[in-house]
């Protein structure tokens, strides 16, 4: 058997999960969060400036530059003229460990990959980040517990990736106090993704006031949701 290449072998040390698909990690993160979440169609018809996305689980930054790359190449007028993109992460990599990792994808991901090397910080030494993204963005990298953290948050999101790993290895990333916020944060009608379909996570989404949705999971998966935020509606 040959040795498979290093970025699809890379798997949590803290964790017992990858970060992301053995198979197409790429093509997963555009099927379960970009897809999931119905973007960028969902910006076709969006009234408001700003596009603001929170991410439970930063990792290596794939998912960010995924949605980047799908911002870039959308061109409609009446898009958004801004994105926030907000992710928080509790063991940040580092920037070399992310660079040999993402470079697997180097062709795919093209500037982007190397723009976002260029602004992720060399050295963690700071809690917070607020990286400019070009001159419509802005990647804010919070490095602490999502339990913590997501509660001083006072940004309005419009769009959830969650991707902690597994609930059943990583079950506090999956949270009463992360759906509670969600909720607190939540613009009307905000979508959420997640490859996971764990019914205490459904039901932590459903109670917090998400519709939640079971749909066919990426590749050999059979399920992951997709929801709603029905709490606020006006
Ligand atoms: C599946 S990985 C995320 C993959 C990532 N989105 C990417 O594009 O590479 C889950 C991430 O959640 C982080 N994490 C786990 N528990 C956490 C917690 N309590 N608070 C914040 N981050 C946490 C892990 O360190 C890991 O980076």
């Amino acid at each position: 058997m040959t040795d498979l290449p290093r970025a699809l072998e890379l798997k949590s040390e803290h964790f017992d999960d990858v970060y992301f698909s053995v198979h197409d990690g790429l093509a997963e993160s555009r099927y379960v969060f970009l897809q999931g979440n119905n973007l960028p169609e969902r910006l076709q018809d969006f009234k408001t400036e700003e596009f603001v996305i929170a991410e439970t689980g930063f990792g290596t930054g794939l998912n960010f530059l995924v949605f980047l790359q799908s911002w870039q190449g959308f061109k409609n007028k009446n898009k958004p003229k801004r994105f926030k993109y907000i992710s928080f992460e509790k063991f940040p990599l580092t920037k070399d460990y992310i660079r040999e990792n993402l470079s697997y994808w180097k062709e795919e991901l093209g500037d982007v990959l190397d723009d976002y090397l260029s602004i992720y910080p060399d050295i963690i030494n700071q809690e917070k980040y607020v990286l400019p993204i070009g001159d419509d963005g802005e990647l804010i990298l919070i490095f602490g517990d999502v339990n913590e953290e997501m509660p001083k948050l006072q940004d309005k999101v419009d769009c959830w990736f969650l991707d902690g790993f597994k609930p059943s290895c990583n079950p506090d990333m999956w949270s009463k106090t992360v759906f509670q916020n969600m909720a607190r944060l939540s613009n009307p009608n905000a979508t959420f993704a997640t490859f996971t379909a764990a019914g205490f996570v459904r039901r932590g989404l459903q109670d917090a006031g998400f519709d939640v949705q079971k749909v066919k999971g990426y590749g050999r998966k059979r399920e992951m949701c997709v929801g709603t935020y029905q709490g606020n509606k006006s």
